[in-house]
């Protein structure tokens, strides 16, 4: 049985839409956790005009993925601020890692900073359609229909995977996320409490 302890690395991941980001808020008013949202983090990048800015804008905007290298260039300086902090008690992943590699590099980094590996993968299911039907009622700038449905498509092909990796270590944890949002959290308050996440 796997039992936590801190500082604990708590990832979410989800279709797009999956409640992600709404869950993790929940999460972070109750536990004082650190909250790192790649989806945020891109999308606070993407307002600089310089070049990287921009072509990170092309692929949001193309409801593609950004490359890992310039998801960790957006990582390093925050884990590192976390590794120096005393009272650094948890950290909420939000929407990563998406790619294999990336869950590999995580795992490495982890251990570069002395973090022994405390982590546990909340997997957030909900149906393509019901994805489809809460993006569509959104409005931001990713959430047309064709965008959306890109991002289900690279949700198989590249989250699937980190999924199944995560699953074989026996550290995730599928949470029904077609109920309502304080369902789902009380859900995953008690799921943590087994873990021993307090
Ligand atoms: P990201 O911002 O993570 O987008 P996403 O995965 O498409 O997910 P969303 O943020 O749209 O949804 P969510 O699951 O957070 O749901 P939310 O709580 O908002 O990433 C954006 C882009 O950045 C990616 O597309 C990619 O290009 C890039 N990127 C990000 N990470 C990357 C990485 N690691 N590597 C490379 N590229 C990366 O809820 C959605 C809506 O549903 C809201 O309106 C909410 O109110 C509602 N809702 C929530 N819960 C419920 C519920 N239980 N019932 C009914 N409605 C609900
Ligand atoms: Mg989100």
């Amino acid at each position: 049985m796997l039992s936590l302890h801190k500082p604990y690395f708590i990832v979410i991941l989800g279709r797009p839409g999956s409640g992600k980001g709404t869950q993790a808020a929940l999460l972070e008013k109750k536990f004082r956790f650190e909250h790192l949202s790649t989806g945020q983090l891109l999308r606070d990048r993407m307002r600089k005009t310089d070049l990287a800015g921009k072509i990170i804008r092309k692929i949001l905007h193309a409801g593609k993925l950004v490359p890992t290298p310039i998801v960790f260039q957006l990582w390093m300086p925050r884990l590192e601020r976390f590794r120096r902090n005393k009272k650094f008690t948890g950290v909420l992943l939000d929407g990563a890692p998406r790619k294999l590699y990336e869950a590999r590099m995580l795992d490495e980094t982890l251990d570069f900073y002395g973090w022994d590996q405390s982590i546990v993968v909340l997997n957030l299911i909900i149906s393509p359609k019901e994805s489809m039907k809460r993006l569509l009622k959104r409005n931001r700038h990713d959430d047309d229909r064709d965008d959306i449905a890109r991002r289900l498509a690279w949700f198989r092909t590249e989250v699937l995977p980190v999924l199944r990796f995560y699953q074989k270590k026996g550290v995730r944890i599928d949470i029904d996320g077609e109920r309502g949002i304080e369902t789902i959290h009380r859900d995953i308050l008690r799921k943590l409490k087994k873990l021993g996440v307090k």
